[in-house]
C-alpha cells in the first residue's frame, strides 16, 4: 500500500511525543486522523495542529485499558471511517527505582494492561475488518528494550519483548490476507517518559525525527522499524550474545540501580 492511499490513520498515545510528532507528520488534505489518548488539553493542541495542515480530527479520550469501550470504538470508527493504517503507541514505563527496591506490582501490572494488553485488543479490534476488506496496515510501537531486558526496567521490557513477538506473529499470519504488520522499535526519542527513564540514553532523537523515519519506513512496508544506528545493532546483539556476557556488558554500560 502506498502512503498515497492512506485516508483513515488512527494513533494512540497522540497526546504525548512520539504519538504527536506522528500525527504531525501525517497531518494533510484528505487524512482523516483519529487520535487517542487521555489528556484532553494536549489532545486538543495536536488536533489544532492537525487541523491547521488540512487534516480532519476525531477524538477518543478515555483509558486505553478499558478494553470493552476501546474495542466498541475501533469498531465505531471504523464502521463509518474505515481504518488503513493504526498505529499502537500509547505506553508507560516504571523502575526498579534508585537503589533498586523493586518495581511495585500494582503498577507493573498496570504497565502491562497498556503496553501489552492494550495493543493486543487495539489489533485484535482492527483486524476483523481489515481482513474483510483485504488490506490494512498497523503499528505495534515497541522498543529497543525488546531486544534484550534492561535491568532498571523489568516489566517494561517484558512488554515490549510481548508486543514484539506478536507484531512479527501478526505479520506471518496475516499478509496473505493483505494486512501489513511492523514492529517500531525506537531508542531513545525525547519525551516525558524518556526523562523520568533512569540510566544512559545514548543517541537521543528528538520525536518528529523518530516520525519522519517511522513514516517513510512504513510506507515501504519494513517488517521491522529499529533505530538509531548504531544503537539498535547493538541491542540485536545483547540478544544474540550469551545472557552473561549481556547482563555484563549493560552494567559496564551504567544500566544498574
Ligand atoms: N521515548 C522513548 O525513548 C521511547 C523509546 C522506545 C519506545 N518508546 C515507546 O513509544 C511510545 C510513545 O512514548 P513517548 O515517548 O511518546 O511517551 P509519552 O510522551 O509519555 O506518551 C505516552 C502516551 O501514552 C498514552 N497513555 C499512557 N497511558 C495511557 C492510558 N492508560 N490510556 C490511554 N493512553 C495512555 C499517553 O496519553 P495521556 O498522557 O493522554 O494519558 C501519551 O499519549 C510508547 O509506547 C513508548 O514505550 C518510547
Amino acid at each position: 500500500m502506498s502512503q498515497r492511499s492512506l485516508r483513515t490513520i488512527l494513533i494512540t498515545g497522540a497526546s504525548g511525543s512520539i504519538g504527536s510528532a506522528l500525527a504531525r507528520a501525517y497531518a494533510a488534505p484528505g487524512v482523516i486522523l483519529v487520535l487517542h489518548g487521555r489528556d484532553e488539553e494536549k489532545l486538543n493542541l495536536v488536533a489544532g495542529d492537525c487541523e491547521a495542515r488540512g487534516a480532519q480530527v476525531i477524538l477518543g479520550i478515555f483509558d486505553i485499558t478499558d478494553t470493552p469501550q476501546l474495542q466498541a470504538w475501533v469498531q465505531d470508527i471504523d464502521y463509518s471511517n474505515p481504518i488503513d493504517l493504526l498505529i499502537a503507541n500509547q505506553g508507560m514505563n516504571i523502575n526498579i527505582g534508585p537503589k533498586g527496591e523493586g518495581e511495585d506490582w500494582v503498577q507493573a501490572e498496570r504497565l502491562l494492561e497498556v503496553n501489552l494488553r492494550a495493543t493486543m485488543a487495539l489489533a485484535s479490534a482492527a483486524i476483523k475488518p481489515m481482513r474483510a476488506r483485504g488490506h490494512g496496515q498497523i503499528a505495534l510501537i515497541s522498543s529497543l528494550a525488546g531486544f534484550f531486558g534492561l535491568p532498571l526496567t523489568p516489566a517494561y521490557s517484558a512488554s515490549k519483548a510481548g508486543v514484539k513477538a506478536y507484531g512479527e506473529a501478526l505479520r506471518g499470519w496475516l499478509a496473505p490476507h493483505g494486512i501489513q504488520v511492523t514492529v517500531v522499535m525506537p531508542g531513545y526519542v525525547e519525551s516525558d517518559m524518556c526523562d523520568a527513564m533512569p540510566g544512559p540514553k545514548p543517541f537521543l532523537w528528538t520525536a518528529e525525527r523518530a516520525a519522519a523515519v517511522i513514516k517513510r519506513r512504513l510506507a515501504l512496508n519494513h517488517a521491522r522499524i529499529s533505530f538509531p544506528f548504531p544503537l539498535n545493532i547493538g541491542t540485536w546483539f545483547l540478544a544474540v550474545l550469551p545472557p552473561e556476557i549481556s547482563i555484563k556488558i549493560l552494567g559496564w554500560m551504567g544500566y544498574r540501580a
